[in-house]
């Protein structure tokens, strides 16, 4: 039987540290507050015009190429999870493949979304075709410059302070050795909130929330700039968060959807050697370990050091627990997300 095993991680995080204080100085906000809703100690912003969402995530890559123990050249398909993207179109994936300079084999691009449960897509869409036979070294790449597009007022300081910059991949190869490699993945969504944690303009909806008829369709002035004056006046441009929402429904999705792992497999929580859990704040991450009665030296957290990095937050994280030697050869590792959309899922993979 084929599965898909992890042959490589990397990961990447720019040097600019920008700690909670940097941010008390631009709004009102304080480290104490920060740390003692979010756990979050400082965040990494990459540098304008020199790093970009594909560039951090090429950076990642190369390493996790590396550690698969390949050339460039062995990868047959890339799929590139972001929200912040360097374009509009095209997607990073082929900004990526660029970038790693290898064009000239061709290999299909996928770009996804999903936010912060981007990672957990993207792998279980390259488990597929693995499985199939279809591909042998599919590189995964979660990427986020969030620093370029965050509302540095105090009207956003509840989102701003939580997300940060950085990237992480893996290289995804077959594996025939019995009950290795990635063993279930469950994918779930639910666009009933999909509102509540967005970044909804410019869209096709041509004003905030869409709503046509109290602002108008958008005017061209003096030919040629677009004036979207509800988008203005409710800042719809910068990403928006029901922070309590989010956080009432990510403590019961993540444990829940765990367990569907499990259930799968037929494991219990006692058999996992390491949860990667999506950095999206630490209480969630504390209240979901309290939930399953993981004990602290099975659960990787370091969202104290980077924030919310979405969909490159559970590959950063993977590649630091492996790096740190804390995920070998025949443990099970749980990956867990949830995110924008609302979208949730999870992994469980023998290493
Ligand atoms: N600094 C200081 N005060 C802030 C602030 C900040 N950065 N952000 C918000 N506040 C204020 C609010 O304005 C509000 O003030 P008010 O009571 O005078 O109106 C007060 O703090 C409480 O706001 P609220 O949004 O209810 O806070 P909270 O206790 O829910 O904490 C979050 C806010 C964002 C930390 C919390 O909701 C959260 O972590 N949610 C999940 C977010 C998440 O994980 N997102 C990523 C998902 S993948």
């Amino acid at each position: 039987m084929i599965r898909s095993r992890i042959a490589g991680v990397g990961h990447y995080v720019p040097s600019r540290v920008v700690t909670n204080d940097d941010l008390s100085k631009l709004m009102e906000t304080s480290d104490e507050w920060i740390q003692e809703r979010t756990g979050i100690k400082e965040r990494r912003y990459a540098e304008k015009h020199k790093e970009t969402t594909t560039t951090m995530g090429a950076s990642a890559a190369k390493i996790a190429i590396d550690r698969a123990g390949i050339q460039k050249e062995d990868i047959d398909f890339i799929i590139f999870a972001t929200l912040s993207p360097d374009y509009y179109f095209p997607g990073c994936g082929v900004l990526v493949q660029r970038a790693l300079g290898i064009t000239g084999t061709e290999v299909g691009c996928l770009d996804i979304r999903q936010q912060c449960t981007g990672f957990v897509y993207a792998i279980s869409i390259a488990d597929q075709f693995i499985r199939t036979g279809t591909y042998k070294n599919i590189l995964v790449i979660g990427s986020e410059m969030h620093s370029m597009g965050l509302d540095y007022s105090d009207q956003g300081r509840n989102v701003t302070v939580i997300f940060g910059d950085g990237a992480g991949a893996a290289v995804l190869q077959p594996t025939t050795k019995p009950g290795q490699g990635i063993l279930t993945t469950r994918l779930h969504a639910d666009g009933t909130h999909a509102e509540e944690l967005a970044f909804i303009s410019p869209g096709s909806h041509g004003g905030y929330y869409g709503n046509v008829e109290e602002y108008g369709f958008p005017e061209v002035e003096n030919g040629e700039i677009f004036v979207y004056q509800g988008l203005i006046d409710k800042k719809g441009y910068y990403p928006n968060m029901n922070g309590p929402l989010v956080f009432k429904t990510a403590v019961v999705k993540f444990p829940e959807v765990i367990q569907e792992a499990m259930d799968d497999i037929g494991v219990e929580t006692k058999d996992i050697d390491m949860l990667i859990p999506h950095q999206a704040n630490l209480r969630i991450s504390q209240f979901v370990q309290k939930k399953l009665c993981l004990p602290d030296e099975k659960v990787w957290n370091n969202i104290q050091k980077y924030g919310n990095t979405t969909a490159a937050s559970i590959p950063i994280a993977l590649c630091e627990a492996w790096e740190a030697g804390k995920i070998n050869e025949g443990d099970l590792v749980c990956l867990a997300a949830f995110g924008s959309g609302f979208t949730w899922g999870s992994a469980l993979i023998r290493w």
